[in-house]
């Protein structure tokens, strides 16, 4: 079948810019999503917005040119068709998603579903990553510095070791390379992601290394940075608000080890921050605020507001409202000893780092909030996931972590989960009907999105 996307990708890998082309076996089809951008106060001034979204590049099936022998095969790569990162370019082409069937990723109206296990006619899909666009062929860019983000969620279906993420990180409003963002290509984030298959617009088989306890999953020899405003990293026991600085702010590459973060041995190597400045109530010692029956009820659904403080790239404070049954809750107040403050700013996160006697403080080696301010003034793109953790189980989320550590150790317990939870192949056979359901998303300046007592 004749495809202009396809010519097109043929003739630029084959010229000058980096990519591969795309398949026709199955039309890219974005799923509609409408969001609102706010202006005035209290909510009251906001239009809707259609919108739509795409799942990332890592998750396609990615074959040879016109014919359905797989160039990528469960944590391997084809030897012949991808002996080398070029080859893999020009042999290989990423596919078009079935985004319900394949990855069980729905959308209606306003309301975003992932789900966590589907089971397709050729595969089974675990968790999925998709990011908001503007267009068929553009994500839609955020500066979040002087905004508030407000969202509704539903992780009454999200046990411990899941994570329902919603965030922003620093990547090009057009993706990377070809078949560019319409393809969810160019992620990257504060781990500098090495899981990658695609990095800068080139294959990244070379040195790849399959997990030896996930059978979708390796690294490769080259990882992707970028500055990252973790919003909400979430499932029904805990929640996190965490910036993570990075170094440049902006789109890196980085090799092997140097890369840093949660896929090198050498975690504190990189050019970004992977443990941020986390404000997570339980961990901060207020373990009856969120949770199933808490002050926060993660048993239903309840919208979470995020504000920016600040103004140009300074961002100087990110502050947090829930609101549920109508009523609003504030962020809770800290009961560590040493730290004050239910909003995060710099002095927070010192007195954070100091109050857990972390031997570490990458946050601050990086920029600190100073430097995500400056993330942000690039433009950010929203991102909705749902993923399990096969490097450490999502204890440091909801459980106590280090499991070695003593769980009166300030900063150790972060949720109510077992150290034993967490193990994605329990997961993925259990609890394989979960989901979460990001909704009624609103932007604008702060104080414009909801009713602010
Ligand atoms: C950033 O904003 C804060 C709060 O308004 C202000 O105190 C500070 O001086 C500003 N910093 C810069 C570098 O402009």
């Amino acid at each position: 079948m004749f495809s202009r996307a396809l010519l097109l990708g043929s003739l630029l890998s084959a010229s000058l810019v980096a990519g591969q082309g795309v398949g026709s076996y199955q039309t890219e089809t974005h799923p509609k999503l409408t969001w609102s951008q706010c202006s005035g106060t209290g909510g009251t001034s906001c239009k809707s917005v259609s919108g739509e979204v795409v799942i990332d590049a890592n998750w396609r099936w990615l074959h040879v040119k016109g014919d359905y022998k797989n160039c990528y095969d469960g944590n391997k790569w084809d030897s012949t068709n991808c002996a080398d990162n070029s080859k893999c370019a020009s042999n290989c082409v990423v596919e078009g998603a079935d985004y319900s069937a394949t990855y069980g990723i729905t959308t209606s109206s306003n309301a975003l579903t992932l789900k966590f296990v589907t089971k397709g006619s050729y595969s089974t899909n675990i968790g999925s990553r998709t990011y908001l666009m503007k267009d068929s062929s553009s994500y839609q860019m955020f500066n979040l510095v002087g905004n508030e983000f407000t969202f509704d969620v539903d992780v009454s279906k999200l046990p411990c070791g899941l994570n329902g993420a919603l965030y922003f990180v620093v990547m090009d409003a057009k993706g990377q390379g070809t078949p560019g963002a319409k393809y969810g290509t160019g992620y990257c984030d504060g781990q500098c992601p090495r899981d990658l298959k695609f990095i800068n617009g080139k294959a990244n088989a070379e040195g790849w290394k399959p997990s030896s306890n996930d059978q979708n999953a390796g690294v490769g020899a080259k990882g992707s940075c970028c500055a990252e405003m973790d919003v909400w990293e979430a499932n029904s026991v805990s929640t996190a608000l965490t910036p993570h600085s990075c170094s440049p702010v902006t789109f890196s590459e980085c090799q092997g080890e140097n890369c840093g973060g949660t896929y090198s041995e050498t975690r504190y190597a990189g050019p970004c921050d992977p443990n941020g400045c986390d404000f997570n109530p339980y961990r901060l010692g207020v373990t009856d605020f969120y949770g199933k029956g808490k002050t926060v009820d993660t048993s239903k659904k309840f919208t979470v507001v995020t504000q920016f403080i600040g103004s140009g790239s300074n961002l100087s404070e990110i502050k947090r409202y829930y609101v549920q049954d109508g009523k609003v809750i504030e962020n809770p107040q800290p009961k560590t000893a040493g730290i004050t403050g239910n909003s995060i700013t710099q002095d927070w996160c010192d007195a954070e780092n100091k109050a857990n006697k972390e031997d570490v403080y990458p946050f601050k080696d990086h920029g600190g909030l100073a430097n995500m301010g400056q993330g942000m003034a690039k433009g950010m793109v929203l991102v909705m996931s749902l993923w399990d953790d096969h490097y450490a189980n999502m204890l440091w989320l909801d459980s106590t972590y280090p499991t070695d550590k003593d769980a009166s150790f300030p900063g150790a317990a972060r949720g109510d989960c077992a150290t034993s939870s967490g193990v994605p192949a329990d997961l993925e056979s259990k609890e394989a009907s979960s989901q979460v359901i990001y909704s009624n998303i609103k932007f604008g300046p702060v104080g414009s999105t909801f009713k602010q007592p």
